[in-house]
């Protein structure tokens, strides 16, 4: 078997990567672009943008993968002119290579893509300003063992999914993330069960069960 690392087109035309060890891409076969503009953009950051409107917003994204979500994260704060600070949990960092070959500088700026490739390696190792607006660290690190005195204004959870990977969805690794968020802050997800319900609620969090990205009915917003 191939064990290799593959980029795959998903149905919006934009790529993903598929991982045969996992046997899932790291994202919807329905459109990746899609899938990160609605979960992530539109459903995390401009949720929390228009009940907390700020010129500066702090992130937490688990499982960092290719950078789609960081791109176009980045692209929308610069053209509002918001401070970014960026951090990304990563426990198996892509290659330099396979990040430069995502094709995903069609959808940033030509100047924020060539900020984030130069300092791809550089974010891995620690904090890293890419531009006067926006910073970026890459944790290089098992979710677990993530640690950090920041508390985040949005969490993208953005971990396979839970028939592949139950442990980044149990009760320690749900309560490990939240408490990484602000009060106020914003905790979204492509999933939703009624396990994932039921510990948010009990860390305190109010759920809000909301329209999915393509290909599924319903994905999870929760507010500390
Ligand atoms: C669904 S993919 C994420 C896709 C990513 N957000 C993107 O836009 O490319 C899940 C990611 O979680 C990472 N991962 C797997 N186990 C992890 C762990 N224990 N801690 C942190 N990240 C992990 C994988 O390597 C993979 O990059």
């Amino acid at each position: 078997m191939n064990n290799e690392l593959t980029i795959v087109q998903t149905a919006d035309g934009s790529n993903t990567i598929y991982n045969p060890q996992v046997g899932e891409n790291y994202h919807s076969r329905h459109g990746a672009l899609q899938e990160s503009q609605h979960v992530f953009l539109q459903s995390g950051l401009h949720y929390f943008l228009e009940t907390n409107p700020t010129q500066q917003v702090s992130i937490l994204e688990v499982g960092f993968g290719t950078g789609l979500n960081f791109l176009l994260t980045a692209g929308f704060c610069i053209g509002q002119k918001i401070n970014l600070e960026y951090t990304g949990i990563e426990a198996y960092p892509l290659s330099h290579e396979m990040i430069s070959d995502t094709g995903y500088e069609q959808y940033t700026s030509p100047e924020i893509w060539g900020e984030f490739i130069a300092n791809y390696p550089s974010a891995l190792r620690s904090s890293t300003k890419l531009n006067p607006y926006c910073q970026l660290q890459i944790a290089k690190c098992p979710l677990l063992n993530f640690q950090s005195e920041t508390q985040f204004d949005v969490i993208y959870f953005d971990a396979f999914a839970a028939i592949y990977q139950p442990e980044m969805w149990n009760e320690e690794a749900i309560s490990h993330t939240v408490k990484f968020l602000k009060p106020g802050g914003v905790f979204v997800t492509y999933a939703i069960t009624g396990n994932l319900k039921r510990m948010l609620k009990g860390l305190g969090l109010q759920i809000q069960k909301i329209p999915g990205a393509a290909g599924k009915r319903e994905m999870l917003r929760a507010v500390r």
